[in-house]
């Protein structure tokens, strides 16, 4: 079960301090759990079934497994929360007997382009874009692009069917599909881009890849059953909510994601997303940032312990003993002898503490213990942390669901390209 421990040696928020602000924040809890009506074009991933049934897993399943029967290689094209979760779970978990996943549509560089359609050369594949409106420049132009590489590869309909598309009803994605034979699958109306893991949006890609996606959707259910049935106090997310916002009060301005398995590279991306987006507007926010330790403690490690306080940590601590790898002593005098007989897994562990026990003198430190590394437990964080964002935001006194600020810099771009 994912549980939260806490090491702050300065005591900066005190556990009676937290107590009465869990409480205090108890209605913000009852209202997240009913909906509300202002977010009601939102809220599609409050309940994990209404876009992760079995009908819709099914009709996933059976997709996926064309693809995977038909393709060397799949490419998803889509940006942000289009691509994020699928990325972080394939990136984590994929296994070596389905195809190559493939991304596109979230880069405008020529030279990542070409590379990937290189990279496509003597592959059988398939295409899935992935766009909410279909007004976004990058997944836009990949697809075009892409359109391009298999009708030069394929007879039309060969190509048509190799074409998947995740878009709203009503959409010009969806009339696109209409008009070329493609296959049409649907982005849910009721939910934004970075809350759609457990939707057609992540789970395709991710049953392509051959992830487990029941177990997924099955780990994100049980999270869901347990955030709206555990009391304020004990609340797991408002604890978190509550913790975070109260951090920012004290002038703690970043939160820094770490974990010591760098199978979490994506997953940073997509929590950095969720909560960046999420947050960061009316001129308020955490700004979140990940780092990949233990690679980084000789990166940031150093700002992290002596630079400017303005960061607390939160750290996913994976429990399971899934992997073992013991170093034994080759005879060379190499002044490594200490880790005779001594396994990764706890030298990564003994990492991981002496961290924290230095980390927590200086700043807060959050620990997550997560069960294990695996599609259930990933099910468990995205639903975890999406709960916990919009409790968040509603503590914030902001809107957890729209990103006005990332119009701005269109305008000038749209404007410069003639749109
Ligand atoms: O979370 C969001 O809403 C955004 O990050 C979108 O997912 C991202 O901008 C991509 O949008 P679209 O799917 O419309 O191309």
């Amino acid at each position: 079960m994912l549980k939260l421990k806490l090491a702050d040696k300065r005591n900066v928020v005190s556990a009676e301090e937290l107590d009465a602000a869990v409480q205090a924040a108890a209605p913000v809890l009852a209202q997240a759990c009913q909906g509300e009506a202002q977010y009601a074009d939102s809220q599609g991933w409050l309940d994990v079934q209404e876009w992760a049934g079995e009908e819709i897993l099914r009709n996933i399943e059976a997709i996926a497994a064309r693809v995977r029967a038909t393709c060397d290689a799949f490419v998803l094209i889509g940006v942000g929360g289009s691509n994020n979760a699928a990325r972080s779970v394939i990136e984590a978990l994929k296994t070596d007997d389905g195809p190559e996943i493939i991304y596109a549509g979230n880069t405008l560089s020529a030279n990542a382009l070409n590379r990937m359609l290189k990279s496509l050369e003597g592959k059988d594949f398939a295409i899935d874009c992935i766009a909410k409106n279909f007004e976004t420049l990058e997944p836009g132009a990949s697809f075009r692009i892409l359109r391009k590489a298999l009708a030069q590869r394929y007879t039309p309909a060969e190509a048509a069917s190799r074409v998947i598309c995740t878009g709203t009803f009503g959409s010009p994605l969806e009339q696109l599909c209409t008009d070329n034979g493609y296959t049409f699958v649907p982005f849910p109306t009721n939910i934004g881009g970075r809350y759609t893991a457990m939707t057609y949006v992540g789970l395709l890609p991710m049953a392509v890849a051959g992830v487990d996606i029941r177990a997924l959707v099955q780990g994100a259910a049980d999270m869901q059953r347990r955030l709206h049935a555990e009391a304020a106090g004990e609340n797991l997310a408002l604890r978190y909510a509550v913790l975070r916002n109260a951090y920012y009060q004290k002038g703690y301005k970043l939160e820094l994601l770490a974990a010591f398995e760098p199978q979490y590279r994506y997953f940073y991306k997509w929590w950095t997303q969720l909560f960046a987006e999420s947050e960061g507007k009316d001129g308020k926010g955490l700004f979140p940032v990940a780092a990949e330790f233990s690679e980084d403690l000789h990166a940031v490690g150093q700002y992290i312990q002596d630079g400017a306080p303005l960061m607390f940590e939160t750290f996913l601590d994976v429990q399971e003993r899934a992997d073992s790898l013991v170093l034994e002593s080759d005879g060379v005098k190499d002044n490594f002898d200490y880790l005779n007989g001594k396994d990764f897994y706890d030298i990564n562990k003994i990492a991981f503490n002496a961290t924290v026990t230095a980390h927590s003198e200086k700043l807060p430190c959050l620990i997550f213990e997560v069960p294990a590394l695996d599609a259930y437990n990933f099910g468990q964080l995205f639903y975890f942390f999406q709960f916990a964002c919009y409790l968040s935001g509603k503590l914030l006194g902001i809107n957890p669901f729209d990103q006005p600020g990332v119009e701005a810099y269109k305008g000038w771009m749209f404007q410069a390209l003639g749109k």
